[in-house]
This record gives structure tokens, sequence and C-alpha cells, in this order.
């Protein structure tokens, strides 16, 4: 009898309420499109002598620095750094602060594009760190030494909360510094970036000093956590009519990838583990089509994601598969025609992409039944379906991309041509809570936002067992987290 009481006592209503609130947190009802207009900043690059850019006064002094993971389950970071002599690739590290026990010694590369010519790049893997653990690094000497920090992430595992940003196509203006001003206010551990760096293609033969300015730029992030990167077109820099036939130049020599530990034959595309996330980065702009080594690769490594292990399922990567943006339009149908049955039968939790100057979330559609001689031409709501992101509006040079169809297909839940950054916190193995954040002149406003629950343990079948294996305690967890 005390039990029956207990189970409908106040408290425990409150509890199935919430839970059948949060079970339609991102079921369809009519998309919206944002009537917020923005008054817009000059969508022009921050001058190249601004404070922002501004080298360190040491003529020696490492710059540019910033950090990725290094393998694929968080005990490793890349460390990069340029300097304009060719200094050896040498850092200490350690856990106490001005204490370092632990020294790494890295490789250096340069490169020519044009006219231009590039520091000393220097890489430096450190690996068998302790998980959740405060690192302190030191790069150069003397007077020219500088000093940063990370924190490593939490060990792998179903429960791990994690808090990630995600910023896309930042460029280098006044919007792309308001951008990455609120992201660095958002309490986000680590970014996925999602393509489309620096910009520096716009400039006349490629001014290669727009990639040291950018580097410069987003150091004050990137320095003291990890960014996870992706390739967009503007890192392509194709341009044979000056000598440069190999795509990816300035880019590759840049910015290191950890892709020889997902097993990946390319750093344009490969998978890493961090929390309870599996991060999965693929290339618009490299082939991925039957038999490619791309394809191949991305066929095997979604057979390698445990769930039970790493419950949320992230695929990045540049050109979006849906977007109801005049901008690209269709650009992401020929990947989405190859990978879609794919994500599908995977149940990929999110799919973030870039490249289109503003924002949209879709609902869980898909559009796996069509084929050329078919009748079934249209996205149908697929509760296996991702949901599809598109954050490209960082802020870069080129402006927003504010037409939109209309009317706004069936498949879109929300669109809005301005500037922001996106957050998603992984709360547990069922729940995540994302935002996006639109840049609202020197502050941040939280404009869309929505639980979503996770594709593999928030099924019935999978709610069964965690109650099972975890009982009471797990869902005192799950309530705790809100
Ligand atoms: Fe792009």
């Amino acid at each position: 009898m005390s039990k029956v009481k207990g189970l409908w006592s106040p408290g425990y209503q409150f509890v199935v309420l919430f839970l059948v609130l949060l079970s339609y947190a991102d079921t369809a009802v009519s998309g919206i499109t944002s009537s917020f207009v923005r008054s817009e900043w000059p969508a022009i690059d921050i001058p190249i002598d601004s404070e922002e850019f501004a080298v360190p006064k040491d003529h020696d002094a490492p710059q540019q620095v910033h950090i990725t993971q290094g393998d694929y389950d968080g005990r490793a970071v890349i460390v990069s750094w340029v300097t304009n002599t060719p200094e050896p690739s040498e850092m200490l590290y350690g856990k106490s602060e001005h204490n370092y026990d632990h020294n790494a010694r890295g490789k250096t590369t340069n490169y020519t594009y044009y006219d231009y010519k590039s520091g000393y790049i220097h890489h430096a893997l450190i690996d068998s760190l302790e998980y959740d653990t405060k690192y302190y690094y030191k790069i150069g000497t003397g007077n020219s030494a500088r000093e940063f920090f990370f924190q490593t992430p939490p060990k792998i595992d179903v429960d791990a909360p994690y808090a990630f940003g995600i910023i896309g196509d930042l460029g280098q203006t006044y919007n792309s510094l308001s951008t990455l001003e609120h992201y660095m206010q958002s309490g986000g551990q680590t970014v996925l970036y999602v393509g489309d760096l620096s910009y520096a293609d716009r400039y006349i033969c490629n001014n290669g000093t727009r990639w040291d300015s950018w580097a410069r730029f987003i150091e004050r992030s990137v320095a003291f956590q990890p960014w996870i990167w992706s390739a967009g077109n503007h890192e392509i820099e194709y341009s044979p009519h000056l000598g440069e036939p190999y795509p990816f130049k300035a880019f590759l020599h840049r910015y290191a990838t950890p892709h020889l530990a997902s097993g990946s034959s390319s750093p344009l595309w490969y998978a890493i583990r961090r929390a309870s996330a599996h991060i999965i980065v693929l290339s618009s702009y490299s082939p991925f089509v039957v038999y490619t080594p791309q394809w191949h690769w991305l066929r095997d490594e979604l057979k390698k994601v445990d769930r039970e292990k790493t419950p949320w399922l992230i695929v990045l990567m540049h050109s979006p598969l849906y977007n109801s943006n005049h901008a690209h339009y269709m650009e992401g149908e020929s990947m989405r025609a190859v990978f879609e049955s794919w994500f599908i039968h995977y149940k990929v939790d999110l799919v973030f992409a870039g490249h289109v100057h503003a924002y949209e979330r879709s609902y869980r559609i898909s559009n796996i039944n069509y084929n050329i001689t078919s009748g079934n031409r249209y996205p149908v709501p697929d509760k296996s379906a991702p949901v599809y992101i598109t954050v490209g509006d960082g802020g870069n040079q080129e402006g927003l991309a504010e037409r939109f169809s209309h009317p706004q297909p069936d498949y879109s839940a929300f669109r809005e041509a301005s500037y922001g950054h996106a957050t998603l916190e992984l709360k547990n193995r069922t729940h995540a809570l994302y935002r996006w954040n639109r840049n609202d002149d020197g502050k941040q406003v939280p404009t869309d936002h929505v639980v979503f629950r996770n594709q593999y343990w928030a099924s019935n079948t999978r709610r069964r067992r965690l109650k099972k294996n975890h009982g009471s305690q797990a869902l005192a967890n799950l309530v705790a987290a809100y």
C-alpha cells in the first residue's frame, strides 16, 4: 500500500510529467522562419594591424598557438604553434603551473603559396594524459616563452557529461569577433568547427598573412581548449594559375588532425571519441562516392561505434545535406545520396554543417526512399533520422545568406539569417540540451533551443534496459541534471 501511495506522490507525478514533456521535446511542429532582422556591422575583415591580431612582442615568441585532440579517446593533445625563425619544436608540460615535469618534441614544417612564405609551423603530440585533469604547457624559452593550459575530457563513459560549442565559417570580421567572444562566455569545453576558417583565399593571390592573422585571432580560445577541425571550400585554395595545384595546402600544413588514430588515410576525414560522444568528421570536398577511400573509411568507422560507451553519434561536414536557403542550395545533395541511408541505419543523432551563412535546424526527416525513377520525391518524417543543423553563421566577410526559399519546407524547423554559434550540452546517455545563440550587438541571445533525446538510449527498449540496470539512481540523476 505504501508503495502505491509513493508512486502517486506529488514529487513522482512531477517527474512523470517532466519526462513526458521531454519526450515531445524534439517532435515536429510547424517550422519557424525568424523575422529577426539584424542591424548588420559591415562584413569586412578587421584591419590587419588591429590589436585583435597582435603579434607577441618578442620577435621569436611562439604565436598562433592552437590545440586539438591527438588520439581516438581524448588522452592526447596536438599542440601547434608558429615561430619566425627555425626554433626546435620543443615544449614543456605538467600538472602544476610553472612546474613542468614533462617535455615533448614535435615536428616542424613550412610552405610557400605563390609569393607568400609561411613561418615555421610546429606540431607536438603529448599523450598518455590523465582524464579530467588540468595541464599547463609552455612553449619557447627565456623572454619569448609563453604559457597556457587545458583540461582533458572525462574518461569515455556512457553518462559522461560534456559541453561542445559549434562554430562555422568564422572568418575575421567584427562579427567574427562577436561570435568568438560570445562562445567563450558559453562554458563550452571543445569546439566542433564545421569548416571555412580564415577566408584568406578571398584576397588577391590568397594572402597567406590572413591565415596568420586568423590563427592569432582565435588563439584566445583554441590555445586553451581543442577545436575539432573539418575543412570547407575556402580551405581548398586550388589555384593552378598561381602555380598552386595542390588543394588544402595551407590547411593541411597548419591544422593537424588525429586521422591515423581512426584508421583514416587523410587528415580531412577522421573520427574521435570524447566523453560520451563519437564524432565523425567528413570532407565535403574530397571524393566520397562508392569505393573511394572516404566511403570505405566511413563504412568501417560506423561499424566501430559503440553506443553503450559513446551514446551520442555526431557527424560534422561543411556542405549541409538539408538546406532551404537559396545560397548553396542542393550542393550537399550528392553526399546525401551516398551517406544518408547509413545515417538512418546507425541512428546518427546530429549532423552539423556550415557553408550557408545563416542558421537552420531540421526535424528528423529522411529521403532514403527517393530514387530517380520512383515517385517518392519528398523528405518524410523519420524517427531514425538525424537532426540536421546548419551553423555557417560565424560572421565572415562574405556576409549573410538572407534569402530563404518560400514557403518554408516541411522538414525545416527553425531558420534565421543572422550571426551566432551553437552549444550542445550532453547531460547523460539519454538527453542533451542544445542552443543556438544569436549575436545581438554586444550580447548573445539564446534564440533556438531544443532538448534532444538520444537516438539509441531514448527509445522505449533502451529506457526499459536503463531502468532495469540502473533503477532509481539513473532516474534521480536524470532529474538532477535538469
Ligand atoms: Fe563554405
